[in-house]
């Protein structure tokens, strides 16, 4: 049998239509949603990245002010900027594109965007309300938020179900788990240490693939009718391609295709839902700022 494949592509122009509709009654009431973009050096991803995010924003109705530093620019510079926007009312979502240069301290610029700003959920305090019971954080990292709305609208079970997460990450592992966690899954989160890797995997109804290596989780590892979320995105020679690259995911996806339920491909998968979850973060954000 082969899987269900998970349209991530078309799950998130769902939700970017329900975020057009409702900047569209922002707008009506005087509010005209507004994400700050901070990109500091020239890392060809993350510009990429960037540049998708503020496409999304025009094709949804929110405002995007673009900011790019050099890969010089001091941590203070950066810091500078970052207050700037955390004071600017125009501004409900503040998004520090990541990784930033090695000069700079990642936690002290992330520590500067104000909780009700984060619309990238990475601000500690937000992340720290994820791991305590009965905490609501402000705002949920957006790839691990996309991971979820995925699961939740093509209906999978969460709730009792066995999930293992491979790779743990602030930005993806981490915070999934602790989702999912909080979704009554019972949660293994294995990494480069983990002693028997397949077998964890291969007790798994929901595999979390986060790793960020090209094929890593192998077909076999994969349950039969177990569900494969893959956030991987990782380019691969391909002589094929216009720039002799494409991109795979941290799963074998086409023999994992044939033993899983359901599985997200790479591209089209989860890609498409970090961008959707951004935007809706940036409406929740506007939503609440007054007139
Ligand atoms: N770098 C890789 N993923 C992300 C993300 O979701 N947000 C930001 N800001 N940087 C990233």
């Amino acid at each position: 049998m082969t899987a269900r494949l998970i349209n991530g592509k078309a799950i998130a122009a769902t939700i970017h239509e329900e975020v057009r509709r409702g900047a569209q009654d922002l707008r009506a009431r005087g509010v005209i949603p507004g994400l700050a973009t901070v990109l500091v050096g020239d890392n060809t991803a993350s510009h990429k990245y960037v540049s998708m995010k503020r496409k999304a924003c025009a094709e949804v109705g929110i405002e995007s002010f673009h900011h790019e530093l050099p890969a010089t620019a001091t941590q203070a510079e950066v810091l500078a900027l970052v207050q700037r926007l955390g004071a600017d009312r125009k501004v409900h979502g503040i998004l520090v594109q990541l990784p930033l240069p090695k000069h700079i301290d990642e936690r002290v610029i992330l520590e500067a965007v104000p909780i009700g700003k984060d619309v990238d959920g990475f601000h500690p305090l937000n992340i720290g309300a994820l791991a305590m019971k009965g905490r609501e954080p402000d705002f949920v990292p957006c790839t691990p938020a996309g991971v979820i709305e995925l699961l939740d609208r093509t209906g999978a079970k969460i709730d009792g179900a066995d999930a293992v997460v491979v790779g743990r990450s602030n930005i993806v592992g981490m915070p999934v788990a602790l989702l999912l966690i909080g979704r009554n899954a019972t949660v293994t989160v294995c990494h480069s240490k983990t002693k028997d890797l397949p077998a964890m995997v291969r007790r798994a109804d929901i595999v979390v693939a986060a790793i960020g290596k090209a094929h890593f989780v192998k077909a076999d590892w994969i349950r039969p009718g177990a569900t494969v979320i893959d956030v991987g995105t990782n380019p691969v020679d391909d002589p094929g391609k216009p720039g002799g690259k494409r991109l795979v995911g941290d799963v074998e996806f086409e023999p994992a295709k044939l033993v899983a339920g359901a599985i997200t491909p790479v591209p089209g998968g989860v890609g498409p839902m970090t961008i959707a979850m951004l935007m809706k973060n940036t409406l929740r954000s506007a939503a609440r700022a007054r007139a």
